[in-house]
C-alpha cells in the first residue's frame, strides 16, 4: 500500500508535500509529482500537506482517480527525485480548483499525457 498523487497536481505543482516526506518517495515532472510505491513508507504526512488535496491512500482513492496508481508507479521511475519544497508553477492558483486535469498531465517525454 502507498498514497498516490493525483491529477489534480497537475498544473499546481505546490510542492508543500516533499518536504514532510520521511523516506523521499517523491519524483517531479514538468508539471506534477508522483510518489514512488516502492519508497512509500505509508506515514500519511504528505496528505494534509498537499493544498488541494490532491493525494490519497491508495485504500481511500476515490474511483475516478484508479489511474493515479499506475502513473505515480510509471513516473516515479522515470522522473527525478524532489526532496525541497519550491514555488509553485505560476498559474497554480488558477487550477487550483479545477478538477479532472489529466489530460494536461505533461510525463516528459515527447507528447503530454
Ligand atoms: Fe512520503 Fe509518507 Fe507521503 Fe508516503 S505517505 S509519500 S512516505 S510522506
Ligand atoms: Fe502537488 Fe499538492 Fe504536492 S499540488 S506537489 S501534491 S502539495
Amino acid at each position: 500500500m502507498s498514497y498516490v498523487v493525483t491529477e489534480r497536481c497537475v498544473n499546481c505543482k505546490y510542492t508543500n508535500c516533499v518536504q514532510v516526506c520521511p523516506v523521499q518517495c517523491f519524483h517531479e515532472g514538468p508539471n506534477s509529482v508522483a510518489i514512488d510505491p516502492d519508497v512509500c513508507i505509508d506515514c500519511g504526512a504528505c496528505e494534509e500537506e498537499c493544498p488541494v488535496h490532491a493525494i490519497y491512500q491508495e485504500e481511500d482513492l476515490p474511483g475516478e482517480y484508479e489511474v493515479s496508481i499506475k502513473l505515480n508507479e510509471e513516473l516515479s521511475h522515470q522522473w527525478p527525485e524532489i526532496a525541497e519544497a519550491h514555488a509553485a508553477l505560476p498559474e497554480a492558483d488558477k487550477w487550483k480548483d479545477k478538477d479532472h486535469k489529466l489530460e494536461f498531465l505533461d510525463k516528459g517525454d515527447k507528447k503530454s499525457a
